[in-house]
């Protein structure tokens, strides 16, 4: 057995499928290729949720369910964000969701989908002492959640590139958030605390917490002007690179040129500068060290590297780039909680005593 589970199979799942070998990502039935910038945000949701509530409405109905859960969270958490703003931002939006309802409805799942996108915003204006802006239930989950950061959508074009980042990053099979949402799930928990359990997975540096550093990477790589001592000094000194490397891929992680697409038609209007030309070649130069560094691992780039740049250029501040995974991986958390549930089986693993044995009683 492997500490970290690798190649452990811990579930049959009819959500997403993470094909390391090929590079492939499939969910419900969908490549990422035919969903990424194609599919609203709303509509993943409902091609994730299929199934698992028997109140579905259509899409469009969907659209505005989501739109009125993000009024319904302002209204309910709107009185107690003061107190979360002296908290980091992913702390606080976990303190808050915290305190939503720990139920099985769809109205209790659709809450938990539109907070991180109502939080975030909130508590990064209150942190600049900026008024919170209120929720506009008629618009599109992406492009409100910008407004409610600037005040108005600062171009059409970032609202779809958020849009399709958050599709893009919604379900990623049994990753470490995920799984944490499933066991919390399998003891019948409530929605609200299986998502806790992923909320708190996803805050790691080695997961959810790695595009933030991406950017430091970056901007401390163009201080020293020198790419390739930078990330040599890096691994020589034990540390991860980060946005590279993954438990399942052995490829190049598809959401990678999925994102790297997506920052390169912002960069089109000119929305991102010569920022990712800069990104491009030192993602060349890492992957080079990495190879020389580590012949006998395939470490590839994966889905955080150009994350960083996407929400960079969204107008997001690197401290919540995590809060803005969040708010795509939570349809993904609540699917899979309710797909456990489905299974009424308790997660519970075995473990291999290796500690002393108490002396045999004469
Ligand atoms: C996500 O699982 C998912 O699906 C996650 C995710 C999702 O959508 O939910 O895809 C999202 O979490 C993406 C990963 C984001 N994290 C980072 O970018 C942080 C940097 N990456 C690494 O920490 C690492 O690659 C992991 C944690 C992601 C995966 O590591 P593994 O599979 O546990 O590999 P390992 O720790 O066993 O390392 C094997 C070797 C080691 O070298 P040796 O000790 O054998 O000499 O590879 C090296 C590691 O040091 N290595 C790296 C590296 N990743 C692995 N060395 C330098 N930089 C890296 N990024």
């Amino acid at each position: 057995m492997a500490n970290g589970l690798d190649d452990v199979v811990a579930a049959d799942t009819v959500l997403s499928d993470v094909d390391g070998a090929g590079g492939h990502l499939t969910i419900r039935g969908h490549s990422l290729m035919e969903l990424a910038g194609r599919w609203r945000f709303s509509q993943v949701v409902r091609l994730l949720f299929d199934g698992f509530f028997d109140d579905l409405p259509s899409d469009a109905e969907l659209e505005r369910a989501i739109g009125k859960a993000r009024v319904d969270v302002f209204e309910r958490l709107r009185p107690m964000l003061g107190q979360l703003a002296p908290l980091d931002i992913y702390s606080g939006m976990r303190a808050g969701m915290a305190m939503l309802p720990d139920g099985e409805t769809l109205a209790d799942a659709l809450r938990l989908v539109a907070a991180p996108a109502v939080l975030t915003p909130a508590l990064l204006r209150l942190g600049r002492a900026e008024e919170p802006i209120a929720p506009d239930d008629k618009a599109d989950h992406a492009g409100d959640m910008l407004r409610m950061l600037n005040g108005s959508v600062l171009s059409p074009a970032l609202a779809k590139a958020l849009d399709a980042y958050l599709v893009t990053v919604c379900d990623h099979g049994l990753n470490a958030s995920t799984f944490a949402t499933r066991v919390v799930a399998s003891t019948l928990a409530g929605l609200t605390s299986s998502v806790l359990a992923g909320l708190g997975a996803l805050k790691g540096p080695l997961h959810g917490g790695a595009p933030g550093p991406v950017i430091e990477m970056l901007d401390a790589i163009e201080a020293s002007d020198d790419a390739t001592a930078w990330l040599r000094n890096e691994i020589a000194r034990g540390r991860r690179i980060m946005g590279f490397g993954h438990r399942i891929y052995r490829v190049r992680d598809p959401r990678a040129d999925v994102l790297k697409a997506v920052v390169r038609g912002l960069s089109a209007r000119n929305e991102t500068g010569s920022r990712l030309a800069f990104a491009e070649r030192v993602e060349q130069v890492a992957l080079e060290v990495l190879r020389i560094a580590k012949p006998h691992r395939s470490i590839q780039t994966n889905v955080e590297f150009y994350t960083a740049l996407l929400l960079e250029a969204a107008g997001f501040p690197k401290e919540v780039f995590s809060n803005v995974f969040a708010a795509g991986r939570v349809a993904g958390w609540i699917a899979h909680a309710r797909e456990q549930q489905a299974t009424g089986r308790l997660i519970r693993p075995q473990s291999h005593y290796v500690g002393p044995v108490p002396d045999l009683v004469a």
